[in-house]
């Protein structure tokens, strides 16, 4: 009897480890490394060792061991033109040592991870996406707080940053105090969890099937390219790029309302997402992605970061110019439409269901000007019904008085009244209806 658990004891051991050298050798990382090593000559394998690698930054608090597959990224002369044993393109990594900054602090991903999948962020449960292309742009402003020295690399953050003001995202938006508190405050939302941004991921359409990673000419034009956001997941993959994507092309896609005839008799109808489309081209929605992307909670420390430089104060040629620039800071496009346009959708509102346009500011508020003053002031919170029996609509004109001085109010005024000035004439133009 000693005998038999003796033998049964040995033989499982031996099929113990036997399976694990299996388990071992056929593991993607020891894979690659093994057909990296193939490729080298022996001269050039010299120092160079197999297994787990890790960079341990601790300035950073990071543990990223992308280096295990990515093994030429800082070797240039051993690099192929196959990842992952590419070099790393540009100098980064000579700006950026690999001791002092590692990989994720840029990448994003998970630095432990030792799978492919799961260090490039592509599994469940994990929150942070690898940034890839372009969008990688969106760490630097974490570090680059004054972003001109390094403006050449930065074209889509740069982008991003001046659509986001010109289409007037913080009239409803604010990001570090600055922008209304219509909706969500947005300074961390490049943090934040897809779980907790307000639309359901039920409503994102699943991602057109992602091309398998063709290699691309290290110098090709790829910043503006579309970037893959996980290939290989069933269903949309969950991460805040392809949510990001998917609200600021469809904004109502993500937040369709639900009908008063699918309720309940007696409940109340939701409205679709009150936030406006905006009409962006691709390259626009990738560049806002990007820099909402960068809006993170990151506080790396002090040594590794540069200030933001004081705003020069500016001085304009005229307060209607001065006006313009107010009108832009504040975001009042977001809801009046760019140059006080219009076209903007609000459920229910007594004005012809939308956002009135600023064109007859003039025609209106010319002979009181004090009345006009009062209600940017103060704003109109809700606006008036068009049905009584539907719900308050969305939108409303905020309070802006503790967001502008007195001469940037008489300046805006002068703006807004010279908005008139691009209506056709009078005799052709037809009565506004109030
Ligand atoms: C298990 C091996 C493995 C690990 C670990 C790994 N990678 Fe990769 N990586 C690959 C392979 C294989 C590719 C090429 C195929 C692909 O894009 O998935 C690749 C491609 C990439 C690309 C290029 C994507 C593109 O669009 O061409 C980036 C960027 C990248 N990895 C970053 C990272 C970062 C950052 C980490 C650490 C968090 C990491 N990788 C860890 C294997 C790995
Ligand atoms: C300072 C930030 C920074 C750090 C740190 C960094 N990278 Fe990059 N990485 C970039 C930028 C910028 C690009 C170029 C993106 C573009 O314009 O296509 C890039 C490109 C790449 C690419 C080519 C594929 C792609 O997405 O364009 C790979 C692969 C890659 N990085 C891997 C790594 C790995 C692995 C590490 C860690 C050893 C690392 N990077 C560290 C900023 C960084
Ligand atoms: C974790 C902080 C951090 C991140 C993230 C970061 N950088 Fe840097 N970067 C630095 C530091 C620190 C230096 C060195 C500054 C110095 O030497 O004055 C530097 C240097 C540089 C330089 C060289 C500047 C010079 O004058 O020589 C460039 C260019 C640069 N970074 C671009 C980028 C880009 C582009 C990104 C995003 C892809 C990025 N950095 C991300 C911290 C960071
Ligand atoms: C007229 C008001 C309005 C404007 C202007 C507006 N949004 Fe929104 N936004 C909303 C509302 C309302 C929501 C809440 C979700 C919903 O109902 O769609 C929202 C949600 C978001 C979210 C999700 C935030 C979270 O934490 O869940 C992001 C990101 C966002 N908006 C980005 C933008 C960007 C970028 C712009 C400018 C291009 C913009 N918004 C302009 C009204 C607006
Ligand atoms: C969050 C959306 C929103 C933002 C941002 C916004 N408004 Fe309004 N505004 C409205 C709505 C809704 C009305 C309609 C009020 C009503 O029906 O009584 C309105 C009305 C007005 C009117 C009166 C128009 C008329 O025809 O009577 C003026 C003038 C005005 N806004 C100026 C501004 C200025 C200037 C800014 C920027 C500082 C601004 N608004 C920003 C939503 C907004």
């Amino acid at each position: 009897m000693k005998r038999v658990v003796f033998l049964v004891f040995t033989w499982s051991l031996a099929a113990l480890f036997v399976i694990s050298w299996w388990v071992d050798a056929t593991r993607e990382w020891t894979r690659i490394q093994a057909a990296f090593f193939k490729t080298l000559a022996k001269a050039e394998r010299r120092g160079l060792t197999g297994g787990i690698k890790q960079l341990l930054v601790t300035d950073l608090k990071r543990v990223d061991r992308c280096t295990t597959c990515h093994l030429a990224i800082d070797k240039p002369q051993l690099a192929l033109a196959e990842e992952p044993f590419t070099a790393h393109p540009g100098k980064f990594l000579e700006w950026h040592p690999v001791e002092k900054f590692g990989c994720t602090v840029c990448h994003g991903g998970q630095g432990l991870a030792t799978e492919a999948a799961a260090a490039h962020g592509d599994v469940p449960h994990w929150e942070e996406p690898l940034l890839r292309g372009a969008l990688v742009q969106a760490a630097c402003a974490q570090c680059h707080g004054d972003l001109a020295p390094i403006a050449r690399h930065v074209p889509a953050l740069i982008q991003g940053h001046a659509l986001f003001k010109a289409k007037g995202c913080s009239g409803c938006h604010a990001v570090r105090d600055v922008g209304q508190t219509v909706s969500q405050d947005l300074t961390e939302v490049g943090s934040k969890s897809y779980l907790l941004l307000e639309a359901d991921f039920e409503m994102i359409p699943p991602p057109a099937a992602s091309p398998k990673a063709t290699r691309r000419p290290p110098d090709g034009d790829r910043r503006h390219a579309a970037e893959p956001t996980g290939g290989g997941m069933m269903g949309p993959p969950h991460n805040r790029i392809h949510w990001f994507m998917s609200k600021l092309g469809h904004p109502r896609a993500l937040n369709p309302g639900v009908r008063a005839d699918k309720l309940p008799p007696g409940e109340e109808e939701v409205f679709p997402s009150a936030m406006p489309h905006f009409g962006l081209r691709p390259d626009e929605v990738h560049a806002v992605t990007v820099y909402l992307l960068s809006l993170t909670s990151a506080n790396p420390p002090a040594s590794y970061v540069t200030k933001a430089p004081p705003e020069p104060a500016r001085t304009y040629a005229s307060p209607v110019e001065q006006g313009k620039a107010v009108f832009e800071r504040l975001g009042c496009a977001g809801c009046h439409g760019p140059g006080g346009f219009g076209g903007r959708h609000n459920w229910n509102a007594g004005s012809g269901e939308e956002v009135p346009p600023l064109l007859y500011v003039k025609a209106y508020y010319g002979s009181d000007v004090d009345s006009l003053k009062a209600l940017i002031r103060n704003g109109r919170q809700p606006v008036p019904r068009a049905d009584p029996v539907r719900p308050n609509p969305s939108l409303y004109m905020p309070a802006w008085k503790d967001r502008l001085t007195d001469e940037e109010l008489d300046a805006l005024i002068a703006y807004l009244f010279s908005l008139a000035d691009d209506l056709p004439p009078p005799a052709s133009s037809p009565a506004p209806a109030s």
